[in-house]
């Protein structure tokens, strides 16, 4: 089964959804762009669960293209889903860690039972990728893996990112 795919054009903290992820970094302890954003309006539980997280499974921190579910704190949702896009470059080809960034993301789902997932543009902002090609592979990659998520929600911050991915969903 493939989500539904859907775009809207705002601030993903402000989304309901049963899991909002996250652009985090490997660290997992937060940082500006989405990652900020969700750690101030969901509140300090998220960052608790966080360390809690490198206390344990992730004493390295998260690896690129994984991903970890905590709690959605105050946000309007049931988890959020941390995943740390890869950093654009153009020597190395790290399409496929893009990519798993969203099947990840969508495995993890699954494991919690969440039917709807709202995803930010991954690695779109600090991490540089160039959004028309951030949005083909996210498209791409949420079109073609089989999940029981119903509905996939792209939130896009402004009208460049929305009219990419209007381009890349049809
Ligand atoms: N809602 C939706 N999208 C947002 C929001 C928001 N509140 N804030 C920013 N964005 C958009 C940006 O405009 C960009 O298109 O999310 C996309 C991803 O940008 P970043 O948040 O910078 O994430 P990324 O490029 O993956 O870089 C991750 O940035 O914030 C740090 O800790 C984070 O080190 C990590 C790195």
């Amino acid at each position: 089964m493939t989500p539904t795919v859907t775009l809207v054009r705002g601030d993903i903290t402000r989304r309901s959804a049963d899991a909002i992820v996250n652009a985090a970094n490997s660290s997992l302890l937060g940082g500006g762009g989405v990652d900020g954003a969700i750690h101030r309006r969901g509140g300090p539980d998220i960052l608790a669960e966080c360390r809690r997280l490198r206390a344990s499974r992730y004493g390295r921190g998260l690896p690129t293209g994984q991903a970890v579910a905590t709690t959605a704190g105050r946000l309007d949702a049931r988890w959020v889903i941390h995943t740390v896009g890869p950093v654009h470059s153009t020597s190395e080809d790290r399409s496929g860690l893009l990519a798993s960034c969203y099947r990840e993301s969508l495995r993890v789902a699954d494991e919690l039972g969440a039917r709807t997932v709202a995803f930010p543009a991954i690695s779109t902002g600090v991490y540089r990728w160039p959004m028309e090609d951030a949005a083909r592979i996210a498209v791409e990659t949420v079109r073609t893996t089989d999940t029981a998520v119903e509905e996939v929600t792209f939130v896009l911050f402004d009208d460049r990112a929305h009219e990419a991915f209007a381009a890349q969903v049809g």
